[in-house]
């Protein structure tokens, strides 16, 4: 039996939606009445479909209910791997009233989206998120996505899904360095807006990494809440929902240099913030004692905080200039004003870059953090 469910909801007007968090939610919860029609396609992966995909499919009861099982990786993100899930929408006639369903981590769920907005120029879809980090960040907003070879999370739409069930005890299957991962980004809440919520992280960091279910689900409610605000206020990225992206420009130049999946995103972000706190601490924005701080809470979640081997400052340059937020070629990056306050910081002192890139590309040359 399920235990307590803690609901939150995406507030976006006609398009808004719930998030359901609770223990044992997944094949108890039927979600038949966010299904348009008849058809509802699972997505999910090779390591996956063997331990949720039968529990999943419970939860459409009468529905008919296609599946696709696409191979697992950050490196399967692309265009090749999207095109098995409109190959298995078309044979199997699925028409504009199918239903999608995204069950896995923050890849299938940023490809199923994707597929989602692009199916006959765009069909409903669900996340069902399995990963730590896909429950407290990728499921939630309607970013969705794939990668290209020259940048992370290049091609893609904003879509929103229908509801986001998040059944906290699929997480006892995850590997440990993927548990870490979804911390980096939970870390990033507290970071970003919530010192309250940071102190209790620190606390609680031990508990978190060993799975406690408690302690896991009022991070995830928690992370879920902020993410909910945020974008309810800034759908599109107008401007606030930029602070979500703490750490993810270096993040995401680590990522591509190093190859997609080599370094899982929340271990890129976690660097990536603790990056990005040394050039705020450079820029005069945060004390040495906050930037020490960020480097803490990021080592208590056994995350990296230096870089890849060989990764030198012109890397990290090349590859941020393609990103997102930048615009007419001026970098932007998103800074801590204090902790608890992110800020979007368009052309910061190139000095002070320099002596951040220098230095966490030295570290990494001596061999410390993850490599
Ligand atoms: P992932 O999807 O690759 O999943 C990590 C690994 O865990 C995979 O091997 C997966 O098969 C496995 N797995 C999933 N659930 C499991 C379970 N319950 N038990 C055992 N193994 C399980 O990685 P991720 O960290 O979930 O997501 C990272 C992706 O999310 C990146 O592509 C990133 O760009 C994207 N992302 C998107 C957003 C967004 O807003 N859309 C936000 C953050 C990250
Ligand atoms: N993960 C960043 C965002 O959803 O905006």
């Amino acid at each position: 039996m399920p235990d307590a469910l803690r609901e939150l909801t995406v507030e976006l007007g006609e398009r808004s939606y719930p998030i359901l968090i609770g223990a044992g939610l997944l094949g108890t919860q039927n979600l038949n009445r966010y299904v348009v029609g008849q058809q509802v396609m699972i997505v999910t992966n090779e390591t996956v479909a063997p331990l949720y995909l039968e529990a999943a499919e419970r939860c459409f009861p009468g529905k008919q209910v296609a599946r696709v099982v696409l191979p697992d990786g950050e490196k399967f993100k692309d265009w090749q791997t999207l095109n098995l899930i409109f190959n298995a929408l078309l044979e199997h006639r699925h028409t504009r009233k199918t239903t999608l369903v995204a069950l896995g981590g923050g890849v299938v769920g940023d490809m199923t989206g994707f597929a989602a907005a692009c199916y006959q120029r765009g069909v409903p879809f669900i996340q069902i998120p399995t990963t730590l980090l896909s429950q407290v960040d990728s499921s939630v907003g309607g970013k969705t996505g794939i990668n290209h070879p020259l940048g992370k999370n290049m091609i893609g739409a904003f879509h929103q899904p229908e509801v986001v069930l998040i059944d906290t005890d699929t997480l006892q299957t995850l590997p440990q360095r993927e548990v870490a991962a979804g911390l980096a980004e939970v870390i990033k809440y507290g970071l970003i807006r919530n010192t309250v919520f940071l102190d209790w992280l620190e606390q609680s960091m031990a508990r978190l990494s060993e799975l406690e279910p408690s302690a896991l689900s009022e991070a995830i409610y928690r992370s879920c809440a902020c993410k909910a605000d945020v974008v309810a206020q800034d759908e599109r990225e107008g401007g606030l929902r930029a602070i979500l992206n703490l750490g993810h420009t270096f993040g995401h130049a680590i990522e591509t240099y190093a190859g997609y999946g080599e370094w899982l995103h929340g271990e890129a972000v976690g660097s990536g913030m603790v990056m990005a706190a040394d050039l705020s601490r450079r820029l005069g924005l945060i004390s040495e004692s906050d930037r020490a701080r960020v480097e803490r809470i990021v080592c208590q979640a056994k995350l990296p905080i230096t870089v890849p081997a060989g990764m030198q400052p012109d890397d990290f340059r090349r590859l941020m200039a393609v990103d997102k937020k930048n615009i007419d070629g001026a970098l932007r990056l998103v800074l801590l004003n204090a902790l608890g306050e992110a800020v979007v910081v368009a052309g910061a002192d190139p000095d002070r870059l320099q002596e951040t890139l220098a230095t966490f590309c030295q570290g990494a040359c001596q061999g410390s953090g993850r490599e």
